[in-house]
């Protein structure tokens, strides 16, 4: 049996393929970025084009790397950044428009129609997921409605939708000669017209979003042969075994598999997850439900989730947009020159605030300046934003699954900060920590793809291979996480009503 499996992360910024071994360790890396192109205001979109020509570009790199031979791989895992809507051509291959990001808010009038004509949580009860912009649906119908003969196409069976998992796949497998027109139950969780319970599309929400059916992909298991990739110079196929939205991926990178279980990870956004195991736990406290992941024919596993949209993405502003930093990680730099924030609270509400509030109409704030605030308190105001907004999702869970938190399992490109890392366990009171992998993201998808094909047996083993690299533990008084947390809590109200 081969020994290695490769894994394709396809994120909100880059795109990456890692070749992990038998023993989970990363044996290479190759990663490229994409653009984000802002059109207005609030529009967020990406080039699929250049998505699938990245995808291909990282994985001939990452092979070659790592010295291996298609014949070495065993299985191939996919992840993706969720929710993102791309709908395309099935005879040319062509997509209709760029894909819209789960970031994008153009869809908010929709969305408020649709509010105001049965209530934010009018879908709440069969998706797990409260109307918001966020979620693909309304993205589809835009496109549907926008692009000039988009709509008679679909309903001709022409055109396909697919979150960035299908449009990877689908090329891998063949793209218009033939390619297999799939996605996993994780991200069809994500887009407001799959049922939780039976794991389908509903027909009922199809029909209220005008999305005609043949556009939609056929739900998959994570962990399942889906299709089969050809590699140049290969004698035979790799099967495509695993499939899972990031965060999803993550928590089973972190071997979080079981009920209370959970992982926070710090990429673009912060997304908490808790397992509830095969229980489909409605939140009371702003959270979504979202399936977990699903081996092969077994019970589909649900967990509760608090997605927070800006965390890393608000680094990359500081960088791009302000010009404060170089590069991201000088931002550990910065905040660090400054003993504290100086008054100064970020609250970086730049597509709304997501869970736990659901506010449309907040937008990005900064408040207690005062001249004493420098470039380096705001640096710190930003990194603080992090810890804070996931002190907000993690007293939700609390609230929900009525369990106190004992530590937070981390991971993600920003876990490596650690001053934010020890910010994080000051203002959450418990330990924060950080295995030794922390692309887990990735790991998990090489995890469901080798379970499928027997590169490794059970979740026992895959949980064997879980190591800490560090603990944080929480130092700060318990008089100055109050005092801090409400300051947060206070800025937080002046982001919302911003926009009408
Ligand atoms: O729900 C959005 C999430 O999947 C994006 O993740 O890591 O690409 O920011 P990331």
């Amino acid at each position: 049996m081969a020994d290695f499996v490769l894994a394709i992360d396809q994120g909100t910024t880059s795109t990456r393929a890692i070749v992990f071994d038998r023993g989970g360790a990363v044996v290479q890396v190759a990663q490229r970025e994409h653009e984000q192109i802002f059109p207005h205001a609030g529009w967020v979109e990406h080039d699929p084009l250049e998505i699938w020509t990245n995808t291909e570009w990282v994985i001939s790199a990452a092979i070659s790397r790592a010295r291996l031979r298609a014949a070495d791989i065993a299985a191939v895992g996919v992840t993706n950044q969720r929710e993102t809507v791309i709908v395309w051509d099935r005879r040319t291959g062509q997509p209709v428009h760029h894909a819209l990001v789960w970031q994008d808010t153009r869809t908010q009038p929709r969305v408020d129609a649709m509010a105001a004509e049965g209530g934010a949580d009018r879908f709440a009860e069969v998706t797990g997921l409260p109307l918001a912009t966020y979620f693909s649906a309304s993205k589809i119908a835009w496109l549907l409605d926008n692009v000039p003969g988009a709509r008679a196409d679909a309903e001709a069976g022409h055109l396909l939708f697919g979150t960035p998992d299908s449009w990877v796949v689908w090329n891998l497998t063949g793209g218009s000669r033939g390619g297999v027109h799939v996605t996993d139950v994780t991200n069809a969780s994500r887009t407001l017209l799959m049922d939780l319970r039976t794991l389908d599309w509903s027909e009922e929400l199809l029909a209220i979003w005008r999305i005609p059916r043949a556009m939609m992909p056929a739900i998959r298991s994570s962990s399942d042969v889906v299709g089969e990739m050809a590699m140049p110079g290969a004698a035979r196929e790799l099967p495509i075994a695993g499939i899972l939205g990031d965060q999803q991926a993550a928590t089973f990178g972190q071997a979080a598999f079981e009920a209370g279980e959970s992982k926070n990870t710090y990429g673009t956004g912060n997304f908490l997850l808790v397992g509830t195991g095969t229980d489909i736990v409605r939140s009371q406290h702003g959270l979504i439900t979202t399936v977990a992941y699903r081996i092969g024919n077994e019970p589909a596993r649900y967990a509760l989730e608090g997605s927070i949209a800006v965390t890393g993405s608000l680094v990359q502003w500081l960088r791009d947009n302000l010009g404060i930093i170089q590069t991201s990680q000088d931002v550990e730099l910065l905040a660090g020159q400054v003993a504290d924030n100086g008054g100064a609270y970020f609250v970086p509400a730049f597509s709304g605030l997501f869970a736990p509030y659901w506010r449309p109409d907040a937008r990005g704030a900064i408040v207690g300046l005062t001249r004493y605030v420098t470039r380096a308190h705001i640096a710190r105001a930003a990194l603080e934003s992090t810890a804070f907004q996931t002190r907000d999702v993690v007293d939700a869970t609390v609230g929900d699954t009525g369990r106190a938190l004992t530590e937070l399992r981390v991971d993600g490109g920003m876990t490596r900060n650690d001053l934010l890392m020890q910010f994080q366990a000051d203002i959450l009171g418990i330990p924060v920590i950080r295995p030794k992998v922390v692309e887990t993201t990735a790991l998990g998808a090489a995890y469901a793809a080798g379970l499928a094909v027997g590169v490794w047996k059970d979740l026992a083993e895959l949980r064997s291979h879980w190591q800490e690299d560090r603990r944080f533990e929480p130092s700060m008084s318990e008089d100055e996480r109050r005092m801090r947390y409400g300051q947060w809590q206070k800025a937080v109200t002046k982001s919302l009503g911003w926009v009408d």
